[in-house]
């Protein structure tokens, strides 16, 4: 019988590869159970996963021999750097390349939305999170509004026609919730064709001697197998094939999580193009040695991010002459990849990545005894590859840095776990930035007696005669709640086109200024329009 013969060829396969626990519970489960086991071990490749798990475990540092990478980082060179502020000369240039390509429709945006969301709780994906602005905009709306906002400028300055493609990156277990979020919003005024839906793969949680673990007497522990994942997706679900198809020439891969992120940013892009980089980074420059940010640096000679989880307390901690961090360049997550060089990745490139390992307190089924137990330490891992890793293969690499208040506020924990990076603290971050957009295009804030709210000065290089206005400068934690004022992103994309709404008038907040109007949303819930 095939089934038999199915079961018995997998015994052998398992046995050869020290596996064999997973089938312990086969006669205590269902036929529908075996034949779902069946179908998630026949797929694995159990000889690749034991030498990933060899090299994964050798390069972490949790077997002796491994390098030090601490020892080979180097900050980037001032070469490869450009800056929002310190460049603040050429920003019209970088800007009018970036619109350009966007208006022939040679830019597309990807986004890294596969991961669980762990350390935020909760069961949906992350990008259908409301962290509770005037609007309750969801992480999804606000980054297709600032799609189609893009392509609008762009359209008005070029005068062509063009599509920004949105590529979404999900995992296996995501991908249904998310294509019905985005169904049931009507793609947010997207075209349902220029957003493409794939997702990544898997790979099962090991102990720490490689052995895989159950989550159920029948069930694999499974967890998609990291940003990285992205270049084999990438290349199975022929996603490189439809970006040519389409003429893209450049691609912006974001992370789902922050809610400042200037997709597709015609500056950056601009910027990466005009210096010729086949692949690019963006970055704020990183002031706590502790913050969980990677850092660009070089390693060896070639660029990469060490990771927050890789880097030692005493290299995190190094100063440089003037006092800032040495390894001071923090990976926001926002990556530039030309096309030829992403096609060199997936086809050429991709198999040389190693996983990263990270420990992980696993819940398990206990083979001795058949219970499920949760360990209170870590007891195995997980693998995951890493989208940064492909750095090291670009032939011109370049880093680009901007301020933090204008383009970073990851949401990663919940409000009940600490006061950083959580719901709390991205809302305040964007109505800080759009509190900054009214002042500099000459609105004012009054307070209920008509008196002025002073504004407060913003610590750029001082070139910019705008006024300048900086509310998040003065948000400490999540507690110091800043003047509630949110833009549409249908409105402005960046802080232009304001003037013809807000100059020289007075506002009481909270503001809110969509497609609608101007409203002063007054605390019974009610709006009043101005
Ligand atoms: C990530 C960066 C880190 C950076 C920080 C900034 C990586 C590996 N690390 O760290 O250098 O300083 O963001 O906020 O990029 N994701 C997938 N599939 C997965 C796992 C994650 O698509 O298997 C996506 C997530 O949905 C998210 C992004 O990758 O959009 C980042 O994942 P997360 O786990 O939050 O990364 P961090 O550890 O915060």
């Amino acid at each position: 019988m095939d089934g038999d013969n199915d079961v018995c060829v997998l015994q052998r396969r398992l046995a050869e590869a020290g596996q064999s626990h997973l089938l312990q519970f086969w006669e205590e489960l269902s036929v529908a159970e075996q034949q779902e086991l069946l179908m998630d071990l026949k797929d694995m490749d159990l000889k690749e996963l034991s030498q990933a798990f060899q090299r994964a475990m050798m390069g972490s540092g949790h077997l002796p021999g491994q390098e030090n990478v601490d020892a080979r980082m180097e900050p980037v060179p001032r070469e490869a750097l450009g800056s929002a502020t310190r460049d603040e000369s050429q920003l019209p240039a970088w800007e009018e390349e970036g619109l350009r390509h966007i208006s022939q429709s040679k830019v597309a945006v990807l986004l890294l939305a596969g991961g669980q969301g762990t350390r935020l709780g909760v069961s949906y994906p992350k990008g259908m999170y409301d962290v509770g602005l005037p609007s309750h905009k969801t992480l999804f709306q606000i980054q297709a509004e600032r799609i189609l906002k893009l392509q609008q400028v762009a359209e008005k300055q070029y005068g062509l026609e063009c599509v920004i493609p949105w590529y979404i990156m999900t995992s296996g277990r995501t991908m249904e919730s998310t294509k019905e979020f985005f169904l049931k919003h009507k793609y947010f005024g997207l075209k349902k064709e220029n957003v493409v839906f794939f997702h990544q793969g898997m790979l099962p949680a090991m102990d720490f001697d490689g052995k895989i673990l159950l989550e159920e007497k029948g069930k694999i522990s499974m967890a998609p197998d990291g940003n990285g994942g992205l270049y084999q997706a990438l290349r199975a679900h022929h996603i490189v094939e439809d970006m040519e198809q389409r003429g893209i020439g450049s691609i912006h891969v974001y992370c789902v999580d922050n809610i400042l992120v200037k997709v597709a940013d015609p500056r950056f892009i601009g910027f990466c193009i005009h210096k010729g980089a086949d692949c690019g980074a963006k970055v704020v420059e990183k002031t706590n040695p502790t913050e969980p940010v990677g850092v660009v640096c070089q390693v060896g000679g070639v660029y990469q991010v060490v990771e927050y989880s890789e880097i030692s307390l005493a290299t995190a901690q190094k100063r440089s002459h003037d006092g800032r961090l040495l390894f001071n360049a923090g990976n926001i997550a926002n990556h530039y990849f030309t096309m030829e060089f992403l096609k060199d990745i997936v086809n050429v490139y991709e198999p040389r990545l190693q996983h990263h390992v990270a420990q992980k307190k696993i819940p398990y089924i206990d083979v001795a005894t058949g219970k499920y137990l949760k360990p209170d330490k870590p007891n195995g891992i997980k693998m995951e590859k890493f989208v940064f890793d492909i750095f090291q293969f670009a032939k011109k690499f370049v880093v680009y840095e901007v301020l933090r208040e204008d383009e970073f506020s990851p949401l990663k924990n919940a409000d009940s776990q600490n006061g950083k990076d959580n719901p709390t603290t991205a809302r305040h971050a964007l109505m800080s930035l759009h509190h900054c957009w009214v002042l500099n295009a000459g609105g004012h804030f009054v307070d209920e007696n008509g008196t002025r709210l002073p504004a407060i000065p913003r610590g750029t290089n001082g070139k910019s005669d705008a006024v300048q206005a900086d509310a998040s400068h003065n948000l400490k934690d999540a507690n110091d709640s800043p003047i509630q004022c949110e833009i549409s992103p249908l409105i402005s994309y960046g802080g232009e086109g304001l003037e013809k709404l807000v100059k020289d008038k007075e506002f009481h907040a909270p503001l809110l200024i969509d497609r609608s109007g101007v409203h002063e949303l007054v605390k019974n819930g009610t709006t009043g329009s101005l």
